[in-house]
């Protein structure tokens, strides 16, 4: 049993207002903090309609939903964080970024509150040295879209405690997910698979293997996958994925994770996938159309 209560929350993009959903929804009070009013605004419609169609579909009782969301808190003072027993940090792919918040936390929370990084690239040692928590830190790494993905890698540094990490992998258990436990590479498992597959994708594409819907049903009829990995891309986010990318190449040197150049083309135009609109579909029509990237 998780002797956690208060959770907060980095970040409320694709990954952290997904994140602050599952918490409010198993029971916890919710703080989520981003850098401005209006991106709070867009998570908590967003979350406001992943409950809703939960309830639709019968999986949620209506006043579960009305407690979920009275359980929520959306703020961009870092201090609104200072009493949660664990922090889940879910800002963008980015080491400074992530350990500037880190330091200024650890000047704010509690001996006991525990640290966790929802990274997809960096290692969890990478962060630690930004506090003086060294003990008190994992990786809580959650799948798009969360409320939906039944995973979460719980992943020990070389500092963590086996108290801390007995404390996060009940928590994760607690949110309803299967908990598996991590070495800290980086890539953890998931990644470490699944990115090098996403990169040879936009590698075929390039090279003119098959067009991108031949593609993405190829992986699905051939393989059984219940998304192409085109489209799983624009689901995950281009501009996050070119920074993984750039991330494992640096750490590994293999040529399996270096970002392909169409990849880093389409990231400087814009095109971050279905959170801009335009990936390798475009989400302007309803089913979207293939974008022409002048191959
Ligand atoms: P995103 O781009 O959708 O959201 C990032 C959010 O962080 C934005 O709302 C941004 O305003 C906010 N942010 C930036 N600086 C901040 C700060 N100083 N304080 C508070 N908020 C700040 O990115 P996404 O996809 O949610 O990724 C977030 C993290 O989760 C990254 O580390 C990523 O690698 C990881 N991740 C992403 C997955 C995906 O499928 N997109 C899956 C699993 C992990």
């Amino acid at each position: 049993m998780s002797d956690i209560r208060t959770v907060g929350v980095l970040g409320s993009g694709l990954m952290g207002s997904g994140i602050a959903q599952v918490a409010a929804a198993a029971g916890y009070d919710t703080v989520v903090r981003d850098v401005a009013p209006a991106i709070l605004e867009k998570a908590k419609t967003g979350i406001e309609k992943s409950l809703a169609k939960f309830v639709e579909k019968g999986k949620l009782k209506p006043e579960d939903r009305d407690a979920a969301l009275k359980r929520l808190r959306f703020t961009t003072a870092v201090g609104d964080l200072k009493g949660s027993d664990i922090v889940i940090e879910a800002v963008t792919e980015d080491l400074a970024v992530k350990n500037a918040l880190w330091t200024e936390l650890d000047g704010l929370c509690g001996p006991r509150t525990i640290f966790a990084s929802n990274t997809s690239s960096l290692t969890i040692a990478a962060m630690t040295g930004a506090t003086k928590r060294a003990d008190r830190f994992v990786g809580l790494h959650f799948f798009n879209p969360v409320p939906l993905m039944g995973l979460v890698e719980v992943v020990r540094t070389v500092t963590t405690s086996p108290e801390t990490f007995q404390r996060a992998f009940a928590f994760g258990k607690s949110l309803g997910k299967e908990a598996l436990s991590a070495k800290d590479n980086s890539g953890f498992i998931v990644n470490l698979l699944l990115v090098p597959y996403l990169l040879d994708a936009i590698r075929a594409l390039e090279h003119g293997v098959a067009s991108t819907p031949d593609i993405d049903k190829a992986m699905q009829l051939g393989c059984g996958y219940p998304m192409g990995p085109l489209t799983l891309l624009d689901f995950v986010g281009l501009d996050t994925t070119y920074k993984i990318a750039e991330i494992m190449f640096a750490e590994y040197k293999e040529q399996k994770y270096a970002p392909p150049p169409l990849l880093k083309r389409m990231v400087l135009a814009g095109m971050h996938g279905k959170k801009t609109g335009k990936g390798f579909y475009d989400y302007a029509t309803n089913p979207p159309t293939v974008s022409n990237l002048g191959l």
